[in-house]
């Protein structure tokens, strides 16, 4: 399967951003890590970064016939963005969210996903393990 692996804002600043909350690693090493699990053997997998809305439209937009899946990790635009929510809603595109920390037992205003119903389904407060669960996820699915 092609999957494309799609992180929002402040996500590139992971290892140094509130190592507390989202751990030491960055971005680099969970994508590296993930290539390593035998659950990912075979999987052609694409990541992505970006700390603009329009730039992950553009990559959600981008997956029409050319992804079999997404794995997205929003960041705080999971909590308002109705562009990323229409945005997976129009390609069609199985999608999992994710997310590294628990969203649902932190602040209130993280506890909503405006993404969530145009997903397949939510994975959340696994660490990197959250990442690989959706790459799971999708091959169960597709
Ligand atoms: C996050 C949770 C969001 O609330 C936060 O804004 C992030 C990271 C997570 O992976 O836990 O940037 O999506």
């Amino acid at each position: 399967m092609k999957i494309l692996v799609i992180n929002g804002p402040n996500l590139n600043l992971l290892g140094i951003r509130e190592p507390e909350i989202y751990g030491v690693e960055t971005l680099e090493d969970i994508g590296n890590w993930l290539d390593e699990q035998p659950g990912a053997d075979g999987h052609d997998i694409t990541w992505f970064q970006s700390n603009h809305e329009g730039d992950l439209i553009d990559q959600i937009h981008a997956t029409i016939s050319l992804f079999d899946g997404i794995i997205i990790n929003p960041g705080a635009l999971t909590h308002y963005s109705y562009a990323v929510r229409d945005a997976i809603a129009s390609v069609n595109t199985p999608t999992v969210e994710v997310h590294l920390s628990d969203i649902n037992s932190r602040e209130e205003f993280r506890r909503v996903s405006v993404i969530k119903d145009e997903c397949i389904s939510q994975i959340s407060g696994l660490g990197k393990q959250g990442y690989l669960e959706a790459l799971k996820t999708l091959i169960t699915f597709v």
